[in-house]
């Protein structure tokens, strides 16, 4: 039945491609590979078991190699390691742990020498409790007395207890308060009590903020990743006091972040002005500089509605790539249909209004993709990820398909997200090759010796070579040239199988199939058209340069996903 579909699946296809504009004009965050490193876990290079700058300068020919445009380095800046690294004691210093500043001045002259950009992460929500800005607000010293959220908090009128100032939930759990005997007030903290609010209400805290973008700016950075945005802003009355959230009906426990609907502590009218304030200074930046753009990437999780917002509202514009974690949502039992709706999710409301991509498979917070998808589908997301018109962006180790490591805590490592943190797989000696040292951060993946960067160059279809396979493709015309006219199209054209095709103005074609599910397809005139088997995944049973008459069957394997090509060229 669904073969007779197909026609109709076809038009509406072809449907959606018209609705791109004709613009060519594409910046370099606007198609990139961008690739997320986590430094304790990239490369170590002085044997503390520790990933380091040094390590990840020495593996910058290997970003190369996959074809990666800009890799986004989690934070490297000194911090008692509450959040390893997402609590900052200070924003222009190092971390001891990672190298020193001339070691990140070396990487950065590096990579730029190899035409690679660096991203860094921005925490502009909050410091660490040890920063010096918090060491001074609670000493109320000139200048830092509000630099912080601070609050007296409630006195309970039957108990005569004082109670914090609302019922507000930590995104880690436990209340969005915690007292602060030194100072006798309540401080605010979305995330742990060690990582307090900075109060973006106060012009002096978002000078430093902007003191802190100069700094690296100056040291080259191309980019920032803007770690939290939807928490940087809270709803606060005229009269200085802060509204409870109403329950959200999601979780019975009111000390978990689920209990609440975040209508006060999430994307405030405050934090899109203050991201806005944050292009503002780039924009002018550049102006002064003559420098590239340089890229605002935000992680946000909040409707595709809000992201619009944060990318520009009309008036003002904001982040360049507001982090799109649709397709995290996927599982292993996700179909095309899914599929189709996860990307639509996006494109229906961002690509008409502002032209602009980006798909995300993985991060340093969440499963790897083999544990979330499963291992047969993780070239299959590859290939989506890179098929679709935008960026891509890849975490660390999910090119080689690396997978969770059940972990213990200890007294270095004590997080539920360790299991996707551990050491890169390099090759088949001792550590993987992350260390020279005797004993690694994280325990390293048992399979290693069979998921690693040396053995995978050597075997034609594995996970590297299909995501080096794909990358290369970005750089074709009809992938760049994604915001022509009829430029690209996608959707399922069966239950299980999602097409995405990339076309450069009757020059070149790209049709990527992926069939998700488990069972042999079958597609009948899917087009009327000769095309060619350039890119296989493992599962496929088609060989390179193999011939295809799209206006005949063309038969699918389970998990099978390829990659078929047209040009004037005859190939
Ligand atoms: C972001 C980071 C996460 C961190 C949190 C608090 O969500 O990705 O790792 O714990 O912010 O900074």
């Amino acid at each position: 039945m669904w073969s007779r579909l197909l026609p109709l699946c076809t038009v509406l296809l072809l449907c959606y491609g018209k609705r791109t504009t004709a613009t060519t004009t594409v910046d370099w965050w606007e198609s990139a590979t961008l690739y997320q490193i986590y430094p304790r876990s990239f490369m170590d290079s002085n044997g503390d078991g520790v990933g380091d700058l040094n390590g990840i300068a020495s593996r910058l020919e290997y970003l190369k190699e996959l074809g990666v445009t800009a890799t986004w380095l989690s934070p490297i800046f000194k911090s008692p390691m509450a959040d390893f690294g997402y609590d900052i004691s200070n924003f222009t210093e190092v971390d001891p742990i990672f190298g020193t500043m001339a070691d990140f001045d070396a990487l950065i002259t590096k990579a730029h020498q190899l035409g690679l950009k660096i991203i860094l992460d921005f925490v502009p929500n909050h410091s660490s409790d040890e920063c010096e800005w918090f060491q001074k607000s609670v000493r109320r010293e000139d200048g830092y007395d509000d630099f912080y959220v601070w609050e007296d908090g409630k006195i309970d009128a039957q108990t005569g207890e004082r109670m914090p100032p609302s019922n507000w939930v930590s995104v880690f759990s436990g209340s969005m308060w915690t007292w602060n005997e030194q100072r006798q007030q309540y401080f605010l903290h979305q995330f742990l009590p060690k990582q307090p609010d900075l109060n973006f209400r106060n012009q002096m805290v978002r000078e430093h903020m902007r003191g802190v973008l100069k700094f690296w700016s100056d040291r080259g950075v191309d980019g920032f990743r803007i770690d939290a945005v939807p928490h940087i802003g809270e709803k606060r009355y005229a009269n200085g006091t802060y509204p409870d959230e109403p329950s959200s009906g999601w979780s019975d426990d009111p000390s978990s972040y689920n209990y609440h609907e975040h209508i006060y502590t999430k994307d405030q009218p405050l934090t899109l002005e203050v991201v806005y304030e944050w292009r503002q200074f780039f924009d002018e930046y550049k102006r002064q500089n003559g420098v590239d753009t340089i890229a605002l990437l935000a992680e946000a999780y909040s409707s595709v509605e809000v992201l619009s917002d944060y990318i520009n509202n009309g008036t003002h514009s904001g982040t360049q790539i507001p982090m799109n974690f649709n397709l995290m949502s996927l599982i292993g039992y996700s179909t095309a249909k899914n599929v189709e709706d996860l990307v639509k999710g996006w494109m229906d409301t961002i690509w008409p209004r502002h032209q602009t991509a980006n798909w995300v498979l993985g991060n340093h917070d969440s499963a790897r993709l083999a544990n979330r998808v499963g291992r047969e589908k993780v070239d299959l997301m590859t290939m989506l990820v890179h098929a679709l018109p935008g960026t891509s962006v890849t975490y660390y180790g999910e090119e080689i398909g690396m997978s969770n490591v059940a972990t213990e805590y200890t007294p270095v490592s004590c997080d539920d997200r360790d299991p996707e943190r551990t050491p890169m797989q390099w090759d088949t000696t001792a550590h993987a090759g992350f260390t020279t040292g005797s004993t690694t951060w994280l325990p390293v993946s048992v399979d290693y010796e069979q998921l690693n960067v040396a053995t995978e160059r050597s075997v034609a279809r594995s996970h590297l070579n299909i995501f080096k396979g794909m990358t290369k493709l970005k750089q074709t015309l009809a992938f760049k040239a994604f915001k022509d006219e009829n430029g690209f199209s996608f959707g399922a054209v069966l239950p299980q199988v999602f097409q995405v095709v990339r076309t450069a103005a009757k020059q070149e074609e790209y049709r990527i199939l992926i069939n998700m599910g488990n069972k042999i397809e079958y597609l009948y005139g899917l087009a009327n058209q000769t095309m060619v088997y350039v890119l296989l995944s493992q599962f496929s049973p088609h060989s390179y340069g193999e011939k295809v008459d799209l206006s005949k069957r063309l038969y699918m394997m389970p998990y099978e996903a390829v990659v078929l090509r047209w040009s004037t060229d005859g190939d």
